[in-house]
């Protein structure tokens, strides 16, 4: 989420840095930092001037002493605001040891109570500055910066790409990683500058060779040497890496596009979002509560969910498990029809806005509304620090990382995570589960990124399906129960990146009317995965097979019933089996997939739709 680069030798340290960060634009960013070796000392710049904290950045650097060695980093903010304060990077309380991460460090609150507890002082609010405070206490034992930073990854969990430089040891930058990328690398002019970076194209203009790291592995950078060890402290070699790319190439990584690649990221979106909040203490859920107390959380009588595209869907997932849960009445709506009709809101009410940038219009505009009528406003963002964010009385953040396609997809899957975890963490406030039930349905919870990962593996299958539909120009998709926003998020999935006529329906309404509208050819793309209402929706697959329809299923595996609704066996699109209310998060992801495939068999840009915008600031 978070941007890294670090360079050791040659003489243009600061430009080397800059450049870097500027290349890092891509990924989207609040703040931006860096820490130059000089003469003995480090010397730090941070900025977090909104539009381009680089900017700000550049002009601050101009006063820059002349550096041996630099680390550099933009930041997406998940713990603690944007601010200049929480940019990194970040420094021990000596000043002579400087810090840049990339993660989220899951025991960060155990760490920061027992380092302050012991005298340290944290300057800023982000869980990253511990380790900066831990590294300082290993040195003190008298050990080099590199046995400092092994010492303290032992201590570490989580997910973390660093970066640490001290100032009594010149031109040595000390990198680590778990979880999060790193990579390492030697530029290619006579300096030989030692390189560390995130991700390629920060470092791309300077070599075209580099090396992973892999989990718990250390690297200590020198200008012309780099050495990788394992954490007990074992060389490792691994083999180099020739980049062939271009630098927007290099943005995408080995992906085609923004959108591919944003689906791959899913399961990681969905892991950052329960990281840390599901502790076997229990769920600990928002961010942020500037006028939400548990006290008001437990009074409440009746959750509207508010939003709108993807986020709406996200939303319309969720009221299924608050309705079972919590046995609270929860409706959803449109933020556009919520603000203009009456909605019967008081201080009773919670109010929860969806919304992946927060800066939706429509959606910000409800939240006001809302927050006039006296009801409690809570926001569910992507974005720290966003217009939502800022006005609502409590946070919640999805930690899916900037995300550049216009069509949601793991904003989506980050936002019905959050959404779960918000109704389990209210259930557990509010005693209407009992823990053991909590328990397990967190074990469910942690298992999902990984069965979403096993869905996406299945991209060959769910192409070659789509493959038979490149000039099918209009679709039905069915579901019923919690199958029926995932119905209509697989619809708008296709009608946004192929730009194809898809109607979502409740299973159970076609025969109401639309069923009319099914005659020998007409495509359903049935979502048929296990939930209490899959023999009804059985029934209604009959009803258009009867008619002539061909016929898709979502099935789980193993599920002989579901595939044999399907029009032939080269129909049916298999996805892990799920628990019943998670489902939405594994079986939405064959539908990105099918759109996927067949706006890409038209050639249409899938990360920048026709007509649609990422964010919509007006009504
Ligand atoms: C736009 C985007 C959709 C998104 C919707 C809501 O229409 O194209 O992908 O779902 O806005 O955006 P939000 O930022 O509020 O989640």
């Amino acid at each position: 989420m978070c941007g890294i680069i670090g360079v050791t030798g040659g003489s243009g340290v600061t430009e080397l840095l800059l450049d870097g960060l500027a290349r890092l634009e891509y990924r989207g960013y609040d703040s931006a930092g860096l820490v130059l070796q000089a003469e003995g000392t480090l010397w730090r710049a941070r900025d977090a001037t909104k539009p381009s904290p680089l900017e700000g950045l550049r002009k601050v650097a101009e006063d820059a002493p002349v550096a041996t060695a630099g680390i550099g980093h933009t930041r997406w903010a998940t713990h603690g605001h944007p601010n200049e304060g929480n940019a990194h990077p970040h420094l021990d309380c000596t000043g002579r040891v400087a810090i840049i991460h990339n993660g989220i460090i899951e025991n960060w609150r155990e760490l920061r109570a027992r380092l302050l507890e012991s005298g340290h002082v944290l300057a800023s609010d982000t869980d990253s500055e511990a380790i900066a405070h831990l590294v300082e206490e290993e040195l003190a034992t008298g050990v080099d910066l590199t046995a400092a930073v092994r010492a303290v990854v032992g201590e570490l969990r989580g997910a973390f790409a660093l970066g640490v430089v001290s100032a009594d040891e010149p031109e040595t930058i000390v990198a680590a990683r778990r979880v999060s990328p790193l990579l390492v690398g030697l530029g290619d002019s006579e300096a030989r500058e030692g390189l560390l970076a995130s991700d390629i194209p920060a470092i791309l203009g300077r070599t075209r060779t580099v090396w992973a790291l892999e989990d718990d592995e250390i690297a200590v950078l020198r200008p012309g040497s780099v050495e990788i060890t394992s954490l007990a402290g074992d060389p490792v070699e691994h083999p180099a890496i020739e980049v062939g790319w271009d630098l927007e190439a290099a943005e995408r990584g080995d992906y085609d596009d923004f959108m591919s690649k944003e689906m791959a990221e899913q399961p990681q979106a969905v892991t950052a979002t329960l990281v840390g909040r599901l502790l076997p203490e229990g769920i600990l859920a928002l961010d942020e509560m500037h006028r939400l107390t548990d006290g008001d959380l437990q009074a409440v009588d009746k959750v509207f969910i508010v939003a709108c595209g993807s986020s709406y869907h996200a939303g319309l997932m969720a009221k299924y498990a608050i309705e079972r849960w919590l046995h609270l009445p929860a409706e959803i709506d449109i933020a556009s029809e919520f603000r203009y009709r009456d909605p019967v809101l008081d201080g009773r009410t919670l109010v929860v806005g969806v919304s992946q940038s927060g800066e939706t219009v429509d959606t910000t505009e409800a939240m006001r509304h809302a927050r006039s009528e006296g009801a409690k406003v809570l926001v569910i963002s992507n974005v720290v620090d966003s217009s939502m964010a800022r006005e609502a009385d409590g946070v919640l953040y999805t930690r899916a990382g900037p995300e550049i396609g216009v069509a949601a997809t793991k904003t989506h899957l980050a936002q019905i995570a959050a959404l779960e975890v918000l109704a389990l963490y209210l259930a557990q406030l509010r005693g209407a589960l009992p823990g053991p039930a909590i328990a397990g349905l967190l074990d469910h919870l942690r298992g999902v990124p990984d069965l979403i990962g096993e869905a996406l593996a299945r991209d060959e299958a769910v192409a070659g399906v789509a493959a038979r539909f490149v000039d099918t120009r209009d679709f039905f998709y069915l579901g019923r129960h919690v199958g029926f926003p995932v119905a209509l998020e697989g619809a708008l999935k296709l009608k946004e990146i192929a730009y194809v006529r898809a109607e979502a329906y409740p299973a159970g309404e076609l025969k109401h009317g639309p069923i009319a509208l099914i005659e020998p050819g007409t495509v359903v793309l049935a979502v048929a995965t296990r939930n209490r209402l899959w023999d009804k929706l059985k029934s209604n697959i009959q009803e258009v097979r009867s008619r002539g329809a061909t016929v898709v299923v979502v099935a789980q595996d193993g599920d002989g019933d579901s595939a044999a609704e399907a029009s032939s066996p080269e129909h049916v699109l298999w996805v892990p089996p799920t628990e019943e209310l998670f489902s939405p998060l594994v079986d939405v992801v064959p539908l990105q997939q099918f759109a996927y495939h067949l706006a890409r068999a038209h050639g249409y840009d899938v990360d920048r739709p026709r007509n649609l915008a990422k964010t919509v600031t007006v009504e």
